[in-house]
């Protein structure tokens, strides 16, 4: 198996496979890199007495705003309690309530759209915490071969003379050490590569979530779900030197107020939860006061707390903004908006397949149907682990189909020119900021089509300078980020509406059935494109 990805999805598939099953995992630079290690709010899991899964279920689907499939959301609700045993078998400490080392102890914190305390976590680096048990475990498995800096390039998709029908059997991938590009051949081929955030100029993401994923899928030819929903966590740092540090949601679900720089709160004007509504309500409302005001920042306020409870419960948030001279312990936090999570993406079944036969995507670059218009905090790191799981029942019964000929695909290292790295770190800058500027928490139909002739002129250049010149890490992140920005721009332009996170003054109502993007490839490279029911 080729797993391309090694964040909380790709780790904990590697980890479950089985012994005797060979497994190549691949990472674009080290094996913890990725959104997974920054996460820092925790994994929602239905643990306490007074919740429920059907609450669970509730709270998911009203942030959702109407796109969430409930099948879906009640699987994963369900299964909520048996991911966070298995994480604990894997050794993560988890922040308990006293000593104790049973799942009932642990502490449970609060985030936006969740009706009860639901959320475990480490501290404020739950991912951190995550990423060092799974991979320590990773690397102790003998059947696992890691790749660390490789960066797929495209998936290997064969089509059957007779019926057309495509099937997955590797991947071109550059190998950063020495420039070449090795061929991955595959029984079954996983995409775990994140999200795609790095699309717009500020975002709360590292730099991995280009959408490499995803733009390998849709030129493959898998179907891209929902990617209109771009979600933007409502509270990043905002300091010049801060490359879009996050504040956590559970900084609020800790007492934490937004506050205007005068000092008066806003947000029960926007929503009867106030601080604790869902993202994209919270998000709209800090922009909409920016832009009433001609602020550059809001305020997050959690310094009314006890010292020590600050340090110990935000450790990682504290000294960060201690670096920029801020202390939470007696300082409001300067906060703006910041792209955050990838809702849409490669279109899965509930076992994670797409539709290219032994092609299967999980975690943040895939679209299950749990998040729909809208994720609910927390929702995302037990969405990664909950589809590895079903990766591995799915292909338990196909183990002993035979590997297909890859000898056509092997011709990939052609001469090239050298790129010009000035015109690769230009052109992703400019996209980069239209996106921002055109294509961001509020949008127009005006603003969209500019943006789609725009986006349209950079694909066509980086094409071409992506077929005339020598491949590197950039050129091939940057073709993906362009290839992204399209289909968000079109998805955005195709739904007639307002709905979670997708908001158009031109079209402010929702209307009252809900339907999903969904965009395809024909084989001339033109863009299919409908609205399923
Ligand atoms: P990632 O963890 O992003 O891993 C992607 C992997 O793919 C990396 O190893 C990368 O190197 C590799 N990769 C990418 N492209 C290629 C390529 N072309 N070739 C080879 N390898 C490639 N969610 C929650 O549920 N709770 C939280 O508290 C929370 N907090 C967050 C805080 C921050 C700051 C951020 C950024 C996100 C947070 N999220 C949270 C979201 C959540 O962390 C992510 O959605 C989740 O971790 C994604 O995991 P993943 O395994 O899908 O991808
Ligand atoms: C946060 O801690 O605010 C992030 C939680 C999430 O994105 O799920």
């Amino acid at each position: 198996m080729l797993i391309i990805g090694s964040g909380a999805a790709g780790n904990s598939l590697a980890l479950q496979l089985p012994d005797d099953m060979s497994v190549a995992l691949i990472s674009k630079t080290e094996l913890h890199e990725g959104s997974t290690y920054y996460a820092q709010g925790g994994i929602s899991a239905v643990l306490s007495n007074i919740d429920s899964i059907d609450q669970h279920v509730e709270d998911t689907m009203e942030a959702g705003a109407g796109l969430c499939k409930p099948d879906v959301v009640e699987s994963i609700a369900k299964e909520s309690k048996v991911i966070i045993d298995w994480l604990l078998e894997q050794g993560v400490k988890f922040t308990k309530k006293n000593g104790s080392s049973s799942r009932d102890k642990l502490h449970l914190t609060q985030e936006g759209g969740h009706t009860y305390p639901r959320i475990v976590h480490a501290a404020d680096k739950t991912g951190e915490a995550i990423q060092e048990s799974l991979i320590n475990k990773v690397k102790k498995k003998s059947n696992i071969k890691l790749f660390t800096h490789h960066v797929a390039i495209d998936l290997i998709v064969s089509k059957d003379k007779n019926t057309n029908n495509k099937k997955c059997i590797g991947a071109y991938v550059l190998n950063k050490k020495n420039n070449l590009i090795d061929i991955f051949q595959a029984k079954f081929v996983v995409l775990a590569t994140g999200g795609a955030n790095k699309v717009y100029l500020y975002t709360s993401n590292p730099d991995t979530s280009s959408g490499d994923g995803i733009a390998m899928a849709y030129r493959a030819g898998c179907d891209i779900t929902n990617m209109e929903f771009m979600q933007f966590h409502p509270t990043c740092l905002f300091h010049q030197k801060a490359k879009s540090f996050l504040i956590s949601e559970s900084l609020r679900g800790e007492g934490g107020k937004l506050l205007l720089p005068n000092g008066n709160s806003f947000m029960h004007k926007y929503d009867s939860r106030g601080v604790l509504a869902p993202r994209d309500i919270v998000a709209r409302a800090i922009d909409s006061e920016m832009k009433l005001h001609g602020l550059d920042y809001v305020l997050l306020d959690i310094s009314h707390k006890k010292n020590q409870f600050i340090k110990q419960r935000f450790p990682t948030i504290y000294k960060r903004c201690l670096d920029f001279n801020i202390d939470i312990t007696k300082d409001p936090i300067p906060v703006v908006p910041a792209t955050h999570y990838t809702c849409g993406g490669i279109n899965i079944d509930i076992n994670a397949k797409t539709n290219i036969k032994n092609l299967y995507a999980i975690g943040e670059v895939a679209h299950s149907g749990l998040h729909g218009a809208n994720r609910m905090a927390s929702n995302s790191l037990l969405e990664c682990i909950f589809f590895s799981k079903k990766v591995l029942e799915d292909i338990k019964n196909k183990r002993k189909e035979s590997h297909s000929d890859i000898s056509n695909y092997l011709d990939h290292n052609k001469n090239k020119n050298i790129s010009e790295e000035v015109i690769i770190k230009h052109s992703w800058q400019e996209i980069r900021t239209l996106m921002w500027n055109y294509v961001g928490i509020v949008r127009t139909n005006e603003r969209l089509l500019k943006a789609k002739i725009r986006v349209s002129i950079y694909k066509k250049e980086i094409e071409d300078c992506f077929n005339k010149n020598i491949i590197s890490g950039d050129l091939i992140e940057l073709r993906n980020l362009v290839c992204i920005a399209e289909i968000i721009i079109i998805s955005a332009l195709t739904r007639k509406e307002s709905r979670g996170l997708h908001y158009n003054l031109d079209y402010p109502s929702t209307k009252i059935k809900g339907t999903d993007t969904v965009i395809n490839i024909d084989t001339k490279n033109n863009i299919r494109l409908y609205q399923q029911k």
